[in-house]
Parts: structure tokens; sequence; C-alpha cells
């Protein structure tokens, strides 16, 4: 046995005896990042390792922290970095890294020592920490970063790596964060899908070895994976109870997250960009700074780690999170790209007609050379075609003015239509290999946004209607294709693409911005394509999948729910599915409602229902976009799903009931406790939303105690003739 091995089993053997510990703990010193119920605690000793030592409850005094490795008996940790803060690879490491680099001279080690730690108060609520580690042979120097929110229990965490050599570093791996957990059990909630099957959930424990959810399609980089996922401790948490990490890394391409059991039981998670087919090259004394990986741990259950997320997205990243939505008439469905003025116009007075605040232009509005009658052409050339619309955007906006509704419009500014004239005067600003045939995808590619000058073409589209239209209210934002044969024409070097892509877009989106800071969008990628919290930063909304199917978006927008605050969230009714208008609506307003139906065809009776349903909306829509969000019954448990908002006050409340089975005599048999009530208020329980003509089985509006409905709970009286209902809970 070579002797390193032999002192370093005996130090094993010494350790798992408690001989040594007690000497490693006088020596060691603790960094904890504490938030109002948790504590991550960050650690080193002498060898200046910085280890991810705990991550749970908090205690109540700091000082014992540093007693907690005592109480860990596990295998020997032969290289002293397998709870590295920052797995470094190439010198003792054995497991997965966080990141790997070549240095100038070509030697591919690295070793992470720490240096030093500065915590900033940003404000009452906001802390920073920032821990440099440095090589001590190798001038690369690593900047982590935590941002704890105090209140919602949230961190982001990324990293800042520094070239500090005289010449060029490679960067093979740049993750944003490496966590590790202690636990006897690991289960991993992670979701896929495909376009119209987004957010398809899968639960199960977590074995040893490495398991990665990860995306290599560059734009719409979340068709068939998004990167939110949740580990439960022990078992998997239920929505009270149970240990949980809830996890979104904040990024709209190629990600990846490697989920490593490990041979100590620990479980490592590492997260960040995708090193698909990518490095990055730093030039000497050049940064770059890694996503952030954004999480929350809740030792009581799901529901208390989504309203962490939520309260952090609303009052943090997501554009205007606790501001105003407009609800919205669409024509996508109703009319496809067969439309002109003069029907736009009638669909205008149907905006006005049905109650929404906007009338949402969507695709064909554009092309002159080649018309944008069907998907097989046109996008790039962003003029209005001059056909369906003489008298461009322009006079429907003033129109809509006219009608007292807002107008917005449908842009897919990133891609190109090879039969467009964007793409005969710019091939070179096209991502495709040269020598290779093209192959699209919707029949499209995808612009090089690598390239300053696409940049400034994509927003000049925007830029163009808003000057154009002072008055335009919203932008919905697609983004249909994803990347095939990437190849830029712009770049030297191609290891570079994938991750400039997302910087240019991120550069377009940041100009944006700075002109036009408040306009509503949403964030639409052929449905869910696209959905993360980078790119909510300058989104108000995004649309979670193109099925709008209310049977399935009940299960979708429950995963959703997890991460994401019902504000985010776009929900439009549809024909799609086989329920009823009512039902269709209720699931609609669960989150900022929509429509996409030809209300011109609708019955007498349906109009009204919609008007009234609009009107609902309206009074409650403060309480389902600022509330607190309980989950009541999980329809994949159970033939129903129930799902409620209540306001901060604890005055309102609102209760979306659904029957998702419909099996013979299926019903709600027993009442559904509801949750986040005042246990001393009472509370006066109605029906809503009924259609015309129905009256509610449950009464005119029963009293019951705050007390009451959280202990015993109300029967929504869910059944096959009553299959979707709408509570409204107010205080006396
Ligand atoms: C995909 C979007 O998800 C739809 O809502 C619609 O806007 C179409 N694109 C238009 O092409």
């Amino acid at each position: 046995m070579p002797t390193h091995h032999f002192k370093h089993v005996v130090l094993g053997l010494l350790m798992t005896q408690g001989l040594v510990h007690l000497e490693i703990q006088a020596q060691s010193k603790q960094i904890p990042i504490e938030t109002r119920s948790n504590a991550l605690v960050l650690e080193y000793d002498s060898t200046k390792t910085l280890k991810m030592r705990y991550y749970g409850e908090k205690l109540n005094d700091a000082k014992e922290y540093s007693t907690i490795a005592s109480g860990y008996r596990q295998l020997t940790d032969y290289s002293g970095l397998s709870d590295a803060a920052y797995t470094p690879s190439g010198s003792k490491n054995l497991l997965e890294p966080a990141i790997s680099v070549v240095h100038s001279d070509g030697n591919r080690s690295l070793d992470l020592r720490y240096e030093k730690h500065e915590v900033k108060n940003l404000d009452a609520n906001v802390k920073q920490l920032d821990i440099t580690l440095k090589d001590p042979v190798y001038d690369i120097y690593v900047v982590l970063h935590y941002k704890s929110f105090l209140n919602e229990d949230v961190i982001e965490q990324w990293a800042t790596i520094q070239n500090k050599e005289k010449k060029v570093v490679t960067l093979e791996k740049f993750a944003s964060a490496n966590l590790t957990l202690r636990s006897n059990a690991y289960w991993l909630r992670q979701y896929h899908g495909d376009w119209a099957k987004e957010m398809q959930v899968e639960e199960a424990p977590l074995t040893h070895g490495i398991k990665v959810l990860d995306s290599k399609l560059g734009t719409r980089a979340n068709l068939f994976q998004p990167p939110s996922f949740m580990v439960s401790l022990g078992k998997a948490a239920s929505e009270d109870e149970g240990t949980v990490l809830m996890a979104s890394l904040g990024y709209s391409g190629n990600f990846k997250v490697d989920f490593e059991v490990d041979y100590l039981n620990n479980l490592r998670i590492i997260a960040g960009i995708n090193n698909y087919a990518s490095n990055v090259k730093l030039a000497s004394n050049q940064d770059f700074t890694t996503p952030k990986l954004i999480y929350t741990l809740s030792t009581k259950g799901k529901g208390t780690a989504s309203r962490n997320l939520h309260n952090w997205a609303r009052k943090y990243q997501l554009l205007d999170g606790n501001g105003e939505r407009l609800t919205l008439l669409n024509n996508w469905e109703a009319t496809y790209f067969d439309f002109n003025e003069q029907k736009l116009k009638g669909l205008l007075q149907d905006t006005k007609k049905l109650g929404v605040d906007l009338f949402l232009l969507d695709d064909g509005w554009f092309g002159n050379k080649y018309p944008r009658n069907s998907d097989h052409s046109s996008l790039g050339d962003w003029q209005p075609n001059r056909t369906k619309l003489p008298n461009g955007i322009a006079t429907l906006v003033e129109e809509a003015t006219k009608q007292g509704v807002k107008f917005g419009i449908w842009v897919e500014p990133e891609m190109v239509s090879p039969k467009s004239e964007l793409y005969e005067q710019h091939p070179d600003w096209v991502v495709k290999q040269p020598q290779r045939e093209e192959h699209y995808f919707r029949n499209q590619l995808v612009l090089d946004l690598t390239n300053p000058k696409v940049q400034d073409f994509v927003f000049q589209i925007l830029d163009d209607l808003f000057t154009k239209n002072p008055a335009l209210a919203y932008i919905k934002w697609d983004c249909n294709a994803v990347i095939y044969n990437a190849h830029s024409a712009f770049l030297k070097d191609q290891g570079a693409f994938y991750v400039s892509y997302v910087e240019g877009l991120y550069k377009v989106l940041e100009r944006i911005r700075s002109k036009y800071p408040k306009v509503p969008m949403m964030l639409c990628s052929g449905g869910g394509g696209r959905v993360d919290y980078a790119a909510l930063r300058y989104f108000t909304e995004f649309w979670p999948s193109d099925n709008t199917d209310p049977l399935e978006r009940i299960f979708m927008q429950y995963e959703y729910s997890y991460f994401f605050p019902a504000i985010s969230t776009s929900n439009h009714v549809t024909d799609w599915g086989k329920q009823s208008l009512k039902f269709r609506t209720d699931v609609a307003m669960m989150g900022k409602l929509g429509f996409d139906i030809v209300v011109s065809h609708l019955k007498e009776q349906d109009l009204l229902f919609c008007q009234q349903a609009v009107k609902d909306y309206d009074a409650l829509k403060g309480t389902i976009w600022h509330g607190e969000q309980y989950r009541l019954a999980d329809p994949r448990e159970g033939d129903f799903a129930a799902l409620s908002y209540v306001n901060s006050q604890k005055t309102e409340a609102v209760i979306f009931n659904y029957l998702v089975n419909n099996r013979y005599g299926i019903g709600t048999t027993d009442p559904i406790r509801l949750k986040g009530l005042d246990a001393q208020k009472q509370y006066r329980v109605e029906e809503i939303n009924l259609y015309p003509g129905t009256k509610s089985s449950l009464g005119q509006g029963q009293t019951y105690s705050g007390d009451y409905l959280m202990k015993v709970g109300v029967n929504p009286d869910l059944n096959s003739n009553r299959p979707s209902v709408l509570l409204k809970i107010s205080a006396r």
C-alpha cells in the first residue's frame, strides 16, 4: 500500500473512532448563511478547502455549527474534497467536478483554497456573501457568491471565475453551484416533455452514481426538460411535511444538473451551463460569471418551499412581480394566419364586448415578398403585410384606443425563415453549418445572436414597433426552433457559440428593458420551451404550453405552481378539450387570464358567462396574483385537484376545485381542508363563476370560522354535474 494511502486509511480509522475530529473541529472555521428558518454552513480547516457542511434548520446558537462535523461517522473522504463547496478537477478530486480548466501552459489541474470572504448587507432582508478561492499554484481565482433572502429563505448562488494568468485559460466546466446534502435517501422530482406535453413529472429515489438533467437544444432549451427540480430528503416530501430543496437554474440556454450520490452516501448537486460542445476561453485578466442557481429549503414540505420561491420571485426577480397584468383576447386559434384589417377590427370590438383589457395580434401580420400565410416563410421580414393590413399596425392601435382597449403584438425576433428577404440578404446571420444540408425545426432557422449586428437587428424589430406605435401595450415574444447545426459565421471560436448566443439574447433584452422598462411581455416558446428565472427578469409572464385542454392544464399548472407564482403564468380559454366553457375558464383563472376563442361564435349564454367571469376575475385577481398559494388536493393522488390563494391580510381567499376523473359516481365525499386562513376570523363561503341559470348546491354563502375551515374544511360538492367549482371566501 503506498504510504500516502496508508496515512489516509489510518486517519480515516481514527476519524471513525472519533479520535481526530476534535482537533480538526478546533481548527475549522464556519461561514454560516442564515435565513429566517435555515442555515447553509460552509466550513474550512487548516487545509483551507472550503466545504459545505450543513444545510438545514438554523440553530439558536451559531457557535454550535462547529460541532456538526463531529456527528458524522462516514467512510473515509480520501480526497478531502467530496463535500467541497466548488469541486476542482485534475488534482485530488475523485468525483464529479464543478470546474475544469486548461491552463495557459496546457496543464489541466486545479486546486482551490479559501483566501477570504466578505459579507455585504444589501438591505435589511438581503445579504451577499462572497468567498474567494485561489489555486495555490496557478493564478486562477473563483469567487463564490451567495445572495440570501432572509424572509423568503431563498439563496441565489453563482460563481465568478477569474483568470489572472498571463495567457488564455480554457474553462471546460464552469458550474454555478455545487451543493452537498446529507441524508439516508434522496427523492428527485424532475420534469420532461415535448410540445403540448410540458411539465410531465417523475419522482424517484436517486441511486448511487450520477443522474443528469440537461438540455442541448440551444434555444427553446426547455422543450424536453426544464431547469427546475426538487429533491426531498429521507422520503418524498408531501405538501406540508418533509424536507425538500426546490431549485431552478436561471439560464435560458443549455443547462446541466448532475445529481451524484457518492460512495459516502452524500448527494452532490452540481448545476450550471451545460459544457456540451462548449468551453469558455478567458484571456488574461478576464472573468466569467456563471448564471444563478436559485434554491430554497423547506423542512415543512413543498407548500412552504413554493411560497418561498413565489415571494422571492415577485419581489426580486420577475419583471413587475408585484404589479398588475392585462387580461386579453388573442387571435391565434381564432384565426390562425387568416385575417385582414376588417376582421381584426371586428376582434377589437369583441375584446371590448368580452370586457378584457387588451387585444393580442398573433402570428401572420408581416412579410410582403413572402407573405406570412403559413409557417413556411417570412420570419425576419417584420414589415406589416400590405394585403392583410394596408394601413399597417398603427391604424389597428388607433382603432383599439378608440374602442377603449389596449393593443399587443406577437413577434418571433430570434428566428428566420429560409424563405424570407432577411435570409436572402444576410445568409451569414443564420446559424447553420455552411457545408451541411440545412435542417429545420418548424420550417425555420435561428439567427446568430452572437453577432452584434444581429443583436442590433433584433433590438430594432421591437424598437421600430414601439417607435411607430407608442401606444403598443404588450409583446408576445415567441421562439419556436431549437438549434441544429450549431455554427456561427461571426465567431472565430465555435466552442463559444452556445454561451455567446444566450449572452447575445440577454444583451438585446437588456437594451429593450432599459428603453421600455415596463411594457408587459410574454415569454413564449412554442409553448413552455423557455421557462426560467433569468428570462423572467425581462418578462412579466410566460406561456406554459400550447396545450390548453383544461384537464391537461390542471396537471401542468399544478407542477409549474411549485416553482412559479400564478401572476407569471398566462392561461387562455380556448376550444381545446372536452370540458365545458366554465371548466375551461375556471382553469385559466388560476394565473393570468386570457381568451383565444371566436367571441362572435359564442352562444348568448356563453358570452354572458364569459363577461361575468371576467368581472369575477377582476374582483379576485389581486388575491390570485399577490396572495399566498396553497395546494389542497393533488390531482395525481386522487380524483380531485384543489388549489387556493389567500390574500396577505387573510381576509379573502379563492379556491379552485376540479374533478379530474370521470368514473361512475365520483364526487367529493369529504370536505377539503383549507390552509392559510386566520383561525380567529369568520368567513363567508360562496360559490362564484356559476354558469347563467345554474344554482350552487352549496346554498347562499354560509359562514364558518377559519379554525373550522382549516381543521374540518368545506365540501365543494364536486361531481360529474359540477366538475369545476370556484369558491370565494371572505372574512366578515
Ligand atoms: C407558438 C405559440 O406557442 C402559439 O401561441 C402561437 O403564437 C404560435 N407559435 C404562432 O406561430
